[in-house]
């Protein structure tokens, strides 16, 4: 674990889990992720958050190196075990502390860590907690991501402790984000797997957010941002409804017909000046994916069909679509059937995203000249909507 003064006795408790690959066994991680607690050492001691339960033994480990006898109070923002699942330790070995957490964060600690009651301590929005010449203030922060979540903000050093809110899974010794080259970009995967269904809200807590000077923003996952402006201007772009005019076009082939229509169709969007991204999904990290919708204009899903429905890999890809709610304007799905075509009923069955559905393309076996055509058209329908954003 890194221990690291951040500020006159503010230290960051980082354990680096370099060698995870997959969190919520649904997640990509290329890089690793870290959970990172927070102490504050004060006429009162604070934890803020914990970590993993894999990585238990670091943070108690860490707490003993550290001498520290006595904790008053673990700040409990958010209760997904990532960082709630140390807490019952830390009860364990520290008597006297009690569990500060939002009223829906009780009912899940007892829940899901089976934490007793009497030692949950609930906070409202804005409430303040003296732990001597230093105090912690608590913003409601229902949805990033889950509903009970709190940010918590440390007045006199002007630190903003955000749990999950400005993450990103990225193991490093190098605890600053300006020290990491990279940041930009696993700070946007982290929001697009995790963050974007929630854009709105975020769009409301950046506007409040700027109410308040914030010197420093210390997330639980990844890198510690010493200069907040870059990843509030990030996430602010992220959240906006600009899109880029960029094609995301994600396939899927089994004998090749969808293949021949891909190709043709990409083919057809350069003619017509657009840019895209091809995702092939047998091979594709969905991070990835996922990352591209952030703020690309236009998805076209290409499946072929297999018994009454689109391949398992593209009704994936359409399910996280629709689950991720990026602000993508224009759907479209190109279909290759051998002879039942329900593939298009069930995606328009399944279709939830709040986007213009363009006129899909269906073709019965192998391409044909007509279906080049449409694939044409449909190329041409894009580059016309995107003259319109
Ligand atoms: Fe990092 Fe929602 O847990």
């Amino acid at each position: 674990m890194i221990i690291k003064e951040i500020a006159d006795g503010i230290y960051f408790l980082g354990a680096m889990h370099w060698e995870r690959r997959l969190f919520d066994e649904l997640i990509p991680l290329p890089d690793g992720t870290s959970y990172n607690a927070y102490l504050i050492k004060n006429e009162k001691i604070a934890l803020i958050d914990t970590v993993d339960p894999s990585k238990r033994d670091e943070l108690m480990d860490s707490l003993d190196e550290m001498k520290i006898k006595r904790i008053d109070y673990v700040i409990s923002h958010h209760t997904e075990q990532d960082h709630s699942g140390v807490i019952p330790d830390i009860l364990e070995k520290y008597k006297e502390a009690k569990v500060i957490a939002s009223k829906l964060g009780k009912e899940l600690l007892k829940e899901h860590l089976l934490i007793p009651e009497d030692k949950i301590i609930v906070v409202e929005n804005g409430q303040n907690l003296s732990l001597g010449n230093k105090n912690l203030k608590f913003i409601s922060a229902p949805w990033v991501h889950w509903p009970e979540t709190i940010l918590s903000y440390l007045k006199e050093d002007k630190i903003l402790f955000t749990c999950d809110l400005f993450g990103s899974h990225l193991a490093t010794s190098k605890i600053y984000a300006d020290e990491n080259p990279r940041i930009y970009e696993t700070a946007k995967r982290y929001y697009a797997e995790i963050m974007m269904p929630f854009r709105s809200k975020i769009k409301n807590y950046l506007e409040k957010l700027e109410q308040i000077e914030i010197k420093m923003i210390a997330p639980s996952h990844g890198p510690i941002y010493r200069h907040p402006d870059f990843i509030l201007k990030a996430y602010k772009d992220w959240v906006s409804n600009k899109v880029r005019k960029e094609v995301i076009v994600a396939y899927v082939s089994m004998h090749g017909s969808i293949e021949v229509m891909v190709k043709h169709f990409i083919k057809a969007l350069e003619k017509n000046g657009l840019h895209y991204k091809l995702f092939n999904l047998t091979v594709t990290d969905v991070g990835e994916l996922a990352m591209a919708l952030v703020d690309a204009s236009t998805l076209v899903l290409a499946t072929p069909t297999v018994l009454t429905g689109m391949h398992p890999l593209a009704l994936y890809a359409f399910y996280l679509a629709n689950a991720l709610n990026p602000k993508t304007k224009f759907v479209s799905i190109i279909i290759s059937y051998g002879w039942g075509g329900k593939a298009l009923k069930q995606a328009r069955d399944m279709f939830r995203l709040k986007a213009e559905l363009i006129e899909p393309v269906m073709a019965r076996g192998y391409p044909k000249e007509k279906d080049f055509e449409k694939l044409d058209e449909l190329a041409r329908k894009i580059a016309e909507k995107h003259e319109g954003i």
